[in-house]
């Protein structure tokens, strides 16, 4: 009898197919995010999972469902599973990292220069036909060509971002992260460690992608938006509750800072009523993304990663992008 595995939320049929292939096969047909008891319900008697970055994977579930043996998630944040406790319970986890990071890298500089140059803001004044003459200052916002960009997260994504500032658009790179990158590493990327009280000081467009964490909870409040240029620009495209989603609703609606691109929010896919009252900020239902070859592409990786972890396929044994592969080799 093939192993059973479940399938958490709607995903391209391919991926389908080729998980049926080698299992039995249940989905989500109404692609909802279950609630935890129904996860738990659904999960009986299944041997692997493959889940978005919204589902949460913990303890609870985990004693409730003895018979799991994998977890693959399509996201590479991995925020919503705790780890340890699935490696405590035996259990495979693998992520989907690598194959977003230019397509993530992209958006994020989209958003950067959408908040920069006040794209959403003109085009909602063009749509309410509040357009009548030219003026010299007409939402006049900032270059990004030249400016300083902060980079607060320096892992893939983040010096993703940095190549295209530096290299594209002639920006002086300067970022702060747990660990500092090798000297030729910064060389190439050209960019500068700082500290944290520096980065918010000196940039002019400061860009946040870092995982979120306990530690990185409200990493930026009021207190470290105080600290940054009443011209600047603040883009997080990590994860919700990085940043004090309403300290920066405060922040914008005082000019603390410029403006703000956002697609990530604190309890998502509810958005701070706040934020969508301030005019000056860029906001996107986290899509960094989804493009269609990556979205592709980080499903496939989860199907390779599953098939793997669960015995099947070229890479039996071996799942790719596994995050605690020790539970294997067990
Ligand atoms: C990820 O993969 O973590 C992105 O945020 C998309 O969910």
């Amino acid at each position: 009898m093939k192993p059973a595995v479940l399938v958490a939320r709607n995903v391209f049929p391919e991926a389908v197919a080729r998980l049926r292939e080698h299992f039995e096969v249940t989905t989500n047909e109404a692609d909802t995010l279950w609630p935890q008891p129904e996860l738990i319900r659904q999960l009986q008697g299944k041997a692997g999972l493959f889940i978005t970055g919204s589902e949460k994977i913990d303890g609870v579930l985990l004693d409730a469902c003895p018979n799991l043996r994998a977890v693959c998630s399509m996201a590479v944040g991995y925020n919503n599973v705790d780890v340890p406790a699935c490696t405590a319970h035996g259990v495979v986890v693998s992520n989907a990292p690598d194959v977003l990071t230019e397509t993530t890298a992209d958006f994020g500089f989209a958003l950067m220069m959408a908040a920069a140059r006040r794209v959403t803001e003109s085009e909602h004044f063009l749509r309410r036909g509040e357009w009548t003459k030219w003026s010299f200052d007409m939402f006049a916002g900032s270059d990004v060509h030249g400016a300083t960009m902060g980079v607060l997260g320096m892992g893939r994504i983040g010096q993703a971002i940095a190549r295209r500032g530096a290299l594209g658009f002639g920006m002086k790179v300067i970022y702060h992260n747990r660990s500092r990158l090798n000297e030729a590493d910064e060389a190439t990327i050209g960019a500068r460690y700082v500290d944290k009280a520096t980065l918010l000081k000196e940039a002019d467009h400061l860009v946040i992608v870092v995982p979120y964490s306990a530690a990185s909870h409200h990493l930026i409040g009021a207190a470290e938006l105080a600290m940054m240029k009443p011209t600047a620009t603040l883009t997080n495209i990590a994860r919700g509750g990085v940043v004090d989603d309403a300290a920066l609703a405060e922040a914008l609606r005082h000019h603390v800072i410029a403006s703000a691109g956002l697609d990530v929010f604190e309890g998502e896919p509810s958005v701070n009523p706040a934020l969508l009252t301030v005019p000056n900020i860029v906001l996107t239902p986290h899509i960094a993304s989804s493009s269609l070859p990556t979205r592709r592409a980080m499903a496939s990786l989860a199907v390779d990663n599953l098939m793997a972890a669960l015995g099947v396929g070229p890479n039996a044994g071996k799942p790719p992008t596994a995050l605690n592969p020790e539970v294997l080799s067990k």
